[in-house]
């Protein structure tokens, strides 16, 4: 599915990103795995160890510089860019609006929503000059609706979807793709306070229960979606922000059936 693309994937240390870079290698990618941690390496080595071809950078997305680098370095090292998931994040804790600081503001837009908007300014320049690029970025559900995240986090997944919307249209008639993930809930590392305090409880089995599918996704099948949404099997995919949520987000507020 994606075979000899060259693909950017941020946050690729853990989670979803990590999931993702996996299965783009599995599928032929050549994946520059890109994040804060230096984990970023064990996914490299990962895909490399399985017979696929990655190598792994640290950088910060939320610093101008650093993104412009990390996409020249794809072109450098593979040849060219072919796409781009802008997927790193931060949850933002969850504090109350009240609670809220500026500079928790500022950290939690800074890197879920200004990280996006340097890695779409910064592929572009590379998609526009060739006439074809497919940049995907991880929104949430938090970005549709209330209740799945502080108002920080809600805002700034919102803003991504909006930037999809909005350079959709900028980039009218280019070739150029770009869309958004909107994940529910996922077991990660973001997720991981929630889950362990689930399992303290003894509540575990409570956890994605108001999904009609009644359970929380894995980090690859948002991978799976990924995989698709960067391929050329989606090439009248534009503009969207899609789902992957188990269905929480079809439907009106809903009572949780008891006995
Ligand atoms: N897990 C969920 O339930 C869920 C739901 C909806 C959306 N998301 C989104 O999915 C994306 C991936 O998160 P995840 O759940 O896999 O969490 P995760 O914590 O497992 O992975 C996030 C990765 O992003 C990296 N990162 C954070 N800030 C960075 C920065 N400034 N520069 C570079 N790398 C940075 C972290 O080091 C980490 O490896 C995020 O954008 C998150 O908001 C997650």
């Amino acid at each position: 599915m994606l075979a000899n693309k060259n693909i950017v994937i941020t946050g690729a240390a853990s989670g979803i990103g990590k999931a993702t870079s996996l299965l783009a290698a599995s599928y032929g990618a050549n994946v520059l795995c890109v994040d804060l941690s230096e984990e970023a390496q064990t996914t490299a080595s990962e895909i490399t160890a399985a017979g696929g071809n990655a190598m792994a950078l640290r950088a910060n997305v939320a610093e101008e510089a650093e993104v412009e680098a990390f996409v020249q370095c794809c072109v450098d090292e593979f040849g060219s860019i072919d796409g781009i998931y802008a997927n790193a994040g931060v949850s933002g804790g969850g504090k109350s609006v009240t609670e809220l600081t500026v500079d928790d503001w500022q950290r939690t837009l800074g890197v879920n929503t200004g990280g996006v908007f340097l890695a779409v300014k910064h592929s572009l320049k590379h998609f526009l000059a060739q006439g074809q690029g497919a940049i995907l970025c991880t929104a949430s559900v938090a970005g549709l609706r209330a209740n799945a995240g502080g108002v920080d986090y809600s805002a700034s997944k919102a803003g991504v979807i909006s930037i999809v919307q909005t350079t959709a249209y900028q980039t009218y008639g280019s070739g150029v793709r770009i869309n958004a993930i909107c994940p529910g809930l996922i077991e990660t590392g973001m997720t991981k306070p929630t889950f362990e305090r689930a399992r303290e409880r003894g509540s575990e089995d409570k956890i994605g229960q108001i999904n009609p599918l009644k359970r929380f996704g894995q980090p690859s099948e948002i991978g799976e979606m990924a995989c698709f949404l960067l391929s050329d099997r989606a090439s009248y995919v534009n503009g969207q922000a899609v789902p992957v949520d188990g269905g929480l987000s079809s439907s009106h507020p809903w009572v949780y059936p008891r006995g």
